[in-house]
């Protein structure tokens, strides 16, 4: 490997602290809230409130917002707004907020999502992104007509699927080629282009995948690796594999790390504790063993039976993407000290999933972002001096 991708590489660590931390939020475009519980949810799936939503979390450090994608009922979720579409909604009712669309190889074409994506970059001058997503609800493809492939080999097309894209996006003269064993675009000529906006190669490819086979896609082709929920450790064995697998595909652009976790920030920590008590206990019980079920046989094909959600217990899964194991439960300063640490484990972007979406957005800007921007000002002055000494 030549020393520029290593630098490059190194690059990317450094930028973690140089670089403040970006937040994303999950849009609730799912009914149920984010949790699958009875617990009070002051939260609507609905237009309306997603758009005033969005606009107050673009005034509260908010710059990324992740639509789900989720086509038809499933534990909890009774009603849906698809993804790719909702997003360009609130871009369009936001002026800052870049929209983040989940989408699914497999029921995509991806030249047609590289147009459909071009567009909408256009209409909200450089806010889209995509979230590049593997599938763990079989009957959602089954119940299309489409073929519910094997772990492993729903990477190898999502794989293929990021490069169609990618290509699509930056071809020059004679158009996109790509021959692949799943998709293939031959002098596929994209014009107009997405918007050329300084720093970004193309619309922001992320990937939404923690298995052993997601963390190699990770590594190789995406922009930003999601990671679930994760304790410390757990974070940084992801960090690890995938900063590995980026050094053997001897990738030149960096590969970022977003990280979920569901916030109950209270100004008492006890407050933010008998909340997630009653969360749990208020689970709704059916719906989560219903998922876990759905999610295991998912996960099982993997090679080596690593699924996403392989060590996630009864209660862990109550947040179905495991947002209670990062802990961002307790007071301001609680929360912004593990989101400092977090970053200093190569965290480039917090997640987050709240109760009632609408106060707590607000609660966030008001109350924790400051507190995390004081430590992050610190932990880089601390930095400085080490790399001066
Ligand atoms: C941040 C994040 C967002 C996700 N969003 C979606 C989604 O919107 N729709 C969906 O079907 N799956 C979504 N997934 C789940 C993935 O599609 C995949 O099923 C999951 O990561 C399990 O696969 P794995 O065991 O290979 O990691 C998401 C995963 C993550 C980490």
């Amino acid at each position: 490997m030549s020393d520029s991708t290593i630098d490059n590489l190194d690059t990317t660590l450094n930028a973690q602290v140089t670089e403040p931390l970006k937040f994303a939020y999950w849009v609730p475009n799912v009914s149920g809230g984010l949790v699958t519980s009875t617990i009070e949810q002051r939260t609507d799936w609905g237009y309306d409130y997603n758009v005033k939503l969005a606009q107050t979390a673009e005034n509260n450090g908010f710059e990324y917002a992740l639509s789900q994608i989720r086509y038809m009922a499933s534990y909890g979720a009774d009603h849906q707004h698809e993804a790719t579409s909702f997003s360009l909604a609130l871009a369009l009712a936001t002026e800052r907020l870049k929209v983040i669309a989940a989408v699914h190889p497999g029921l995509w074409q991806p030249a047609v999502l590289s147009k459909w994506l071009a567009t909408a970059d256009h209409l909200t001058k450089g806010r889209i992104a995509v979230n590049v997503v593997s599938g763990w609800l079989k009957d959602e493809f089954t119940s299309m007509g489409e073929p519910w492939l094997e772990h492993d080999e729903r990477y190898r097309r999502s794989d293929e699927f990021i490069r169609v894209l990618r290509e699509a996006w930056t071809a020059g003269e004679g158009g996109a080629e790509f021959s692949g064993d799943f998709y293939r675009v031959h002098g596929f000529d994209l014009k107009p282009k997405p918007v050329d906006v300084p720093g970004r190669p193309h619309p922001e490819i992320f990937q939404g995948g923690n298995s052993t086979a997601a963390r190699r896609n990770g590594g190789r082709v995406s922009d930003w690796y999601f990671s679930n929920g994760k304790d410390y450790a757990g974070f940084t064995e992801q960090v690890e594999e995938v900063l590995g697998h980026a050094k053997t595909a001897q990738r030149l652009q960096p590969v970022r790390f977003g990280l979920n976790g569901f916030m109950i920030a209270r100004d008492d920590e006890k407050e933010a504790r008998d909340t997630l008590r009653e969360i749990i206990e208020k689970a709704n019980k059916p719906a989560v063993e219903g998922f876990r079920d759905a999610v295991q046989q998912a996960g099982n094909s993997t090679g080596d039976k690593r699924g996403m959600w392989a060590d996630s217990s009864f209660s862990d899964l109550v947040q179905y993407n495991d947002g209670f194991k990062t802990q961002f439960i307790g007071t301001p300063e609680q929360i912004a000290d593990r989101a400092i640490e977090y970053k200093r484990r190569g965290a480039n972007l917090l997640l987050l999933g709240f109760l009632h979406f609408q106060e707590e957005v607000e609660y966030f800007g008001k109350n924790v972002l400051p507190i995390i921007r004081e430590k992050e000002a610190e932990l880089a002055g601390r930095e400085l001096q080490l790399t001066t000494v």
